[in-house]
């Protein structure tokens, strides 16, 4: 799977931009602030829908615009498309997909037509930070794999708004509609087993892969370990242990005006020699185990499909030691990749295929290629 054309318009600080990448490693470095990062954003916007960065959609529009837009031409095992995501705070419907100039109806169907993963300084949090972080990461990796995981996450969730929101009003007034919870909860039973199931599934695989790449990159012994943690312990028959454990919890729910357990709740810890990372582990154990874990993804999407997923990598370089840099590479060079980085020199020139300058003049982003 690879990208040979990217096009923006309007785009944070990309005005207007056509741009033909190599099949290879694709290198964009600039100064600070002048659209790099930008850049990927618009790559996985096109893949996913949705930036990897904690922000509003609305902010993507380029200021005083109307509508920001990313395209991506894509060649695959199954021939070539074009996948583009519109964005437009004004209208009815703000986002509009189209596969091949057709909107799609449905946001699932876009799924897995482009599959990336991208890595930066702030994945990070995959460890140091709050499991929400982790489910991210999660449902991001299964919803490129399975639309049915998509499909049931976007249930659950509306369920958990409904119980939610039921809960809220029995706080101030115990009389309203106290049998509806049941109701939900039933309703939110089969989306949370498909999600907890698939969950444990990718995890068991996540784990072992993630262990061999953290021995390959840091060059020690240390045992990486990858477990799911989920709420809803029991094995046999996850619908029905799901509503059980919602309906033991009901009173606490109601005090609390909110749902305090099921998949929504859950979270991955990680170990390495078998002591929690989160408490104990090192910057660079730390980064070294949030780069396994995105490699490990990458692997994950490949054995899914049998093809390669797009990397992104935003501004990682810089914070490895020259040996952990080279078996990153080494680990990259058969994907399609994009790097950024501030100084050109952080990435051997030998394996970069393409290079261009970012660079921006009165808040408009521009790329000048540049021979590695
Ligand atoms: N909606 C927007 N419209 C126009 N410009 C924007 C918008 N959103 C962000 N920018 C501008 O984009 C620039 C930041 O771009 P980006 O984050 O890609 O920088 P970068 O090259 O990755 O920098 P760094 O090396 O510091 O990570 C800032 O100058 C910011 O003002
Ligand atoms: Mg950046």
């Amino acid at each position: 799977m690879r990208i040979t054309e990217l096009k923006l318009k309007n785009f944070r600080n990309y005005e207007d931009l056509e741009l033909h990448p190599d099949p290879g490693v694709n290198l964009f470095f600039g100064r600070n602030g002048s659209g790099k990062t930008n850049l990927l954003e618009a790559v996985h916007y096109a893949a996913l829908g949705r930036s990897h960065r904690i922000s509003s959609d609305a902010n993507v529009v380029r200021y005083g615009e109307d509508a920001a837009l990313s395209t991506v031409g894509t060649e695959t095992v199954l021939g070539q498309r074009e996948i583009t995501v519109r964005f437009h705070p004004g209208e009815a419907q703000k986002k509009e997909i189209l596969i091949d100039g057709k909107t799609i109806r449905r946001f699932s169907d876009m799924m897995g037509c482009l599959r990336c993963v991208i890595f930066s300084p702030e994945d990070l949090g995959l460890i140091r930070e709050g499991p929400s972080v982790r489910r991210r990461y999660l449902d991001m990796m299964i919803s490129q794999i399975s639309r049915k995981y998509f499909i049931a996450l976007q249930q659950y969730r509306t369920g958990l708004d409904q119980r939610n929101a039921i809960l809220r009003n029995l706080r101030t007034d115990p009389s309203a509609g106290k049998s509806l919870l049941g109701v939900f909860e039933e309703a939110m039973a089969e989306p949370a087993a498909e999600i907890i199931r698939e969950r444990r599934r990718i995890v068991s695989h996540l784990s072992e892969i993630a262990r061999d790449t953290y021995l390959r990159i840091s060059g020690t012994e240390e045992q990486l370990r990858i477990a799911y943690h989920s709420s809803v312990k029991e094995e046999d028959n996850l619908p029905e242990s799901f509503c059980r454990l919602l309906q033991e919890n009901r009173e606490d729910d109601i005090r609390l005006g909110m749902t305090s357990v099921g998949p929504h709740r859950d979270d991955l810890i990680l170990t390495l020699d078998r002591n929690p990372m989160k408490q104990f582990s090192s910057q660079g154990q730390v980064r070294t185990a949030a780069l396994s874990m995105k490699l490990s993804q990458m692997k994950i999407l490949k054995d899914d499909s049998g093809e390669e997923p797009v990397l992104l990598l935003d501004d990682v370089m810089s914070e490895l030691d020259r040996k952990r840099r080279a078996s990153l590479i080494s680990e990259i060079l058969s994907f399609q990749t994009f790097i950024t980085c501030a100084d050109r020199e952080d990435v051997d020139c030998e394996k970069v295929s393409r290079m261009w300058q970012v660079s921006a003049e009165n808040g408009s982003a521009s790329l000048l290629p540049v021979t590695p």
